[in-house]
């Protein structure tokens, strides 16, 4: 039997920190945030809706400016869910072929690393959630230090997200990574370990 885990969390929270090390051990990972890169790719049918929507604003020539796509969405809930309405069917369609097509490889275990997770009630195509939480500060810290933002957009974009305390309350696992990166492997080993999953 093919254990699906869940693998969510807050933003900057440590997500991919534990699916880049699940990876390392072997386990196939289904990377949310990869799979809605793809699907904007220059020529793509969401690439071209979202130019209608948002207009040529949002683009350098072919290609989608993540950045700038970012500034407008999170400064307003409604061009966020604009932009939701069309993303999340495509993400959802493309995650639901790779996971069907991993489990046809018979492995122990497929994590599905998806940062909304939750938000976009993707636990029916799960056996088990693991969500990945730090502190409030470290998150914010780490936040704006990997991606330049100010303190008030790194606020934005944690506020965009449900709760940490909301999240952990739908968890089977949860990993605190408010620590080192050493510390968060282990509580991640030590559950594979108990999940007889190595
Ligand atoms: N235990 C740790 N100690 C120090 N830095 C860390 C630790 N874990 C993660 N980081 C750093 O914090 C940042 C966020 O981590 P990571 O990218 O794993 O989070 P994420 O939850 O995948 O983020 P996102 O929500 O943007 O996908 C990265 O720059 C990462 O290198
Ligand atoms: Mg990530």
């Amino acid at each position: 039997m093919t254990v699906i885990l869940g693998l969510t969390g807050g933003i900057a929270t440590g997500k991919s920190t534990v699916s880049s090390y699940l990876k390392k051990l072997g386990y196939p990972v289904v990377d949310a945030d990869q799979i809605a890169r793809e699907i904007v790719q220059p020529g793509t049918i969401v690439a071209d809706q979202l130019r209608t929507i948002f207009r040529d604003a949002i683009f350098d020539g072919a290609k989608l400016n993540r950045n700038r796509l970012g500034k407008i969405v999170f400064g307003s809930s409604v061009q966020l869910q604009k932009l939701n309405a069309v993303m999340q069917p495509a993400i959802r369609t493309k995650i639901l072929q790779t996971l069907k097509a991993e489990k046809k490889e018979s492995t122990k275990l497929i994590v599905l690393d998806a940062p909304l997770l939750l938000e976009q009630g993707y636990q029916k195509f799960v056996d088990q959630i693991m969500v990945v939480v730090s502190d409030a500060n470290v998150q914010r810290e780490r936040l704006i230090r990997r991606d330049g933002f100010s303190k008030k957009e790194a606020e934005q974009r944690i506020t965009a997200q449900w709760s940490l305390e909301k999240k952990i309350s739908f968890a089977d696992i949860v990993i605190d990574n408010s620590g080192s990166i050493e510390e968060t492997r282990q509580q991640v080993v030590k559950w594979l370990d108990n999940s007889k999953l190595r």
